[in-house]
């Protein structure tokens, strides 16, 4: 047998050398790690011949194999399908104005958002560093990305705290391997009590922002976009949080190669809520870190997906990078979302959430304002989140 054909009859199940390292000062680590002593974020790493896998697409983990931080497949779902459309919104670029469009459709995702692809990764990446036990909060859907995909992994067990404020916003499919904990309050204080109870239990606490392959997955969404447009868009638009999925995007970037096309940096843009916009407050006066006066102690709006009124934590990270890339951040209004829900689902068949409808809005605002010109594109906005409950035809 040539070796050619031997590549092409099994690459996707070659095993990889995995790494994580520090991103601010660049230590190495044996084990897992999140967070840098340093305050950086960790990053996983892979070393370049590993990267050869096939990229067959025949699922998630075959498709993104290249740049996924595992070092075997073993136990990974074989064949999960999790792309989502991306479309190009001429229609709607004809009515808001602004550079060639293109929308990525992540309501279609199973759970409904582009969180599915953080908890497709989660599990094996957990595993192959021996955690079997772990604790995790979200404003909603990664839990209930990481609750639906739990009972691919009945080895393990998750621990989900999510704030009373947000209990209505979980969906988790019943599996006997994940406990609830609703606790008092919003979003950051479940994420407070959360990590005492990982402390009190020795249990591993997943870290959010800080857990490298959060943003693994979810920069398979900016991969698979280039990917079908052809080229990488010249500028990412997406609502954000603490902005992992625009962190993520930055890495997948620079991961296109691994798939034949250029790496290139897109200009990232940051889209927050009028009513809970710590980092947008935060930027407009250049500042790198998020200030007292920033914060939102008592976070509300129609997005609720990105209630974060603290992201002391992430903000440094995301306030450098995005600077670097020409990029910018900007709050829109509960009536420009509104609105922004309303076109996507007139003109383009997209019905998204609140949060992921703001990052259209937020699209509109820089046409209307002159940031984005004609020429700017391609433009990729990712619509983060779709409605759970609509009828999609008829
Ligand atoms: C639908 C949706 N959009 C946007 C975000 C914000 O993403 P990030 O965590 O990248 O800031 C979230 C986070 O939960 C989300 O669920
Ligand atoms: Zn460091």
């Amino acid at each position: 047998m040539s070796t050619q054909t031997l590549s092409h009859a099994v690459p996707a199940l070659l095993p990889k050398s995995v790494g994580i390292s520090c991103g601010g000062c660049r230590k190495q680590f044996t084990g897992l790690a999140t967070r840098c002593a340093c305050g950086g974020m960790t990053e996983t790493t892979y070393r370049p011949a590993a990267a050869l896998g096939s990229g067959a697409s025949a699922g998630f983990f075959e498709q993104f194999w290249r740049v996924l931080p595992l070092r075997s497949m073993e136990g990974t779902p074989a064949g999960l399908s999790l792309s989502s459309p991306t479309l190009r919104a001429d229609r709607l670029r004809s009515v808001v104005g602004g550079p060639e469009l293109w929308l990525k459709d992540e309501g279609r995702l199973p759970t409904h958002s582009t969180k599915a692809r953080v908890g497709a990764l989660i599990f094996p990446f957990l595993r192959q560093y021996g955690v079997r036990e772990f604790v995790v909060s979200s404003t909603g859907n990664t839990s209930t990305a990481i609750a639906w995909m739990a009972r691919q992994y009945p080895d393990m067990r998750v621990h989900i705290f999510v704030g009373r404020d947000f209990a209505h916003r979980l969906r988790h499919v019943a599996s006997g391997n994940v406990s609830i904990h609703v606790t008092q309050g919003n979003f950051v204080a479940a994420g407070q009590v959360a990590q005492g109870f990982a402390a009190r239990n020795g249990l591993f606490w997943e870290a959010g922002f800080f857990n490298p392959a959060r943003r693994d997955g979810l920069k398979t969404a900016f991969i698979e976009a280039a990917l079908a447009i052809g080229v990488a868009p010249a500028v990412y638009v997406q609502a954000v949080s603490s902005a992992m999925g625009v962190v993520g995007t930055a890495k997948g970037a620079q991961e296109l190669p691994y798939f034949g096309l250029p790496a290139a940096q897109p200009r990232l843009v940051c889209v927050q809520q009028a009513t809970c916009a710590p980092m947008v407050s935060a930027w407009r006066d250049d500042s790198a870190v998020i200030r007292p006066t920033d914060k939102v102690d008592h976070p509300s709006g129609i997005a609720e997906a990105i209630l974060r009124g603290d992201p002391s934590n992430a903000y440094p990270i995301v306030y450098r990078l995005v600077r670097d890339s020409g990029g910018t951040f900007t709050a829109v209004t509960p009536d420009d979302i509104r609105h922004a829900q309303a076109l996507l689902a007139r003109h383009a068949g997209v019905y998204a959430c609140e949060a992921g409808a703001a990052a259209l809005a937020g699209y509109a605002q820089l046409v209307a304002s002159g940031w984005l010109r004609g020429q700017d594109g391609p433009v990729l906005v990712n619509i983060t989140g779709g409605q759970r409950d609509v009828l999609r035809s008829c």
